[in-house]
């Protein structure tokens, strides 16, 4: 070929990568008109180089800076051309995402607490205002926690009314968080505690209005030298009167655990009655919401403390009872279906 030839080939190639309209027709030149099998390959730079074979020595050099001219010529052409394009495909995407703040902002549905939490971080604050420390423990536990040192031994009555999931014969998931004051205790032997300690807690319990084989407990433990009963009724009552409000009638009743001696119940009278007996207090016009009393001696000496020495108060509330009579709420198992109906009437309380 000659290097006329050459020239005005070259020429017509950087036309072609003049016209190309985008990436997609550029890359289309550079297959066609400058791949292996192209004319300029094939033939210009071939004729070219075998040209520089037989060439006399002193032609050599300058037909090299000629190849050399050529190569890099439709090179930087086809590389300045391509940058171009990607600058313009850049803009145009740029300019496609564009957004415009200035327009107003779309509302979208913001969550907020179950109401079982609502009440669970309302009391635990109530408490640790009043000095108390916050613990947990387990919720699968160990028998020995669970009933043992609480003063429950095996084939203790009391058992078959928190007859439970085992696991195996010495694990089950707890039952309540009581076991949280053994585990407690344990800890700090002969040392003055003050402590509530929240949870899950599981009972094989027939599922009803007011019963869930899952349900949430809070327990509280206070234990120093001259705890007395009046410590526990006024902290009860100080307790309820902040959940509930001073309109609502709180009564002690006598009950029996084994790991408080004397032990009682707290009942409020029911939100949806008021007193006078429905469904969902079973006609009684009270519900039960709490287990309560003065810790038992032999629960203290198991948990190494000296019986003589210390002594305590402790109760375990069941906080969905709270939560269902507070709110008026008519079934516990709506706190676990995940129902935004149920859920959204409660966004108010969350925003207090
Ligand atoms: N653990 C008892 C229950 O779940 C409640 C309770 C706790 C009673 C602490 C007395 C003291 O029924």
């Amino acid at each position: 070929m000659e290097r006329a030839e050459i020239l005005s080939l070259l020429a017509s190639i950087k036309e072609k990568i003049d016209v190309a309209k985008d990436m997609k027709e550029l890359i289309e030149v550079k297959n066609s008109e400058l791949g292996k099998k192209s004319k300029f390959m094939s033939e210009a730079l071939e004729s070219l180089n075998q040209l520089i074979r037989t060439a006399p020595v002193e032609e050599k050099k300058a037909l090299g800076a000629f190849i050399n001219e050529v190569k890099n010529d439709v090179l930087s052409h086809y590389e300045n051309k391509e940058r171009v394009l990607r600058e313009e495909q850049e803009k145009a995407s740029l300019l496609a995402e564009q957004i415009d703040i200035s327009l107003p902002g779309e509302n979208f549905y913001k969550g907020h607490k179950n109401p079982l939490y609502l009440i669970r971080d309302e009391i635990i604050s109530f408490f640790t205002d009043l000095g108390y420390d916050v613990y947990s423990g387990p919720e699968i536990e160990n028998d020995h926690y669970n009933f043992e040192l609480l003063n429950t031994p095996k084939d203790h009555p009391a058992r078959d009314m928190q007859d439970s999931f085992y696991i195996d014969e010495r694990t089950l998931l707890r039952t309540h968080t009581s076991p949280v004051q053994a585990r407690t205790m344990l800890k700090h032997p002969n040392t003055p505690v003050k402590m509530i300690a929240p949870g899950k807690t599981f009972r094989r319990d027939d599922d009803d209005l007011t019963h869930s084989h899952q349900f949430m407990q809070i327990e509280c433990l206070v234990v120093d030298e001259g705890i007395n009963l009046a410590h526990l009724k006024s902290t009860l009552e100080k307790f309820m009167h902040k959940i509930f409000g001073p309109k609502r009638t709180i009564k002690f009743v006598p009950s029996y655990f084994p790991f408080t001696e004397p032990s009682f119940e707290v009942n409020v009278s029911c939100a949806h009655c008021h007193g006078k007996g429905c469904n969902m207090c079973k006609g009684t016009g009270f519900i039960e919401v709490l287990g309560a009393g003065m810790v038992h001696p032999n629960v203290l000496r198991m948990c190494g403390y000296d019986e003589h020495r210390f002594s305590g108060f402790a109760f375990g509330v069941g906080v969905e009872r709270l939560a269902m009579l507070r709110y008026g709420i008519d079934d516990i198992r709506r706190f676990y279906q995940n129902d935004v109906r149920f859920l959204k009437q409660f966004q108010e309380e969350y925003r207090k």
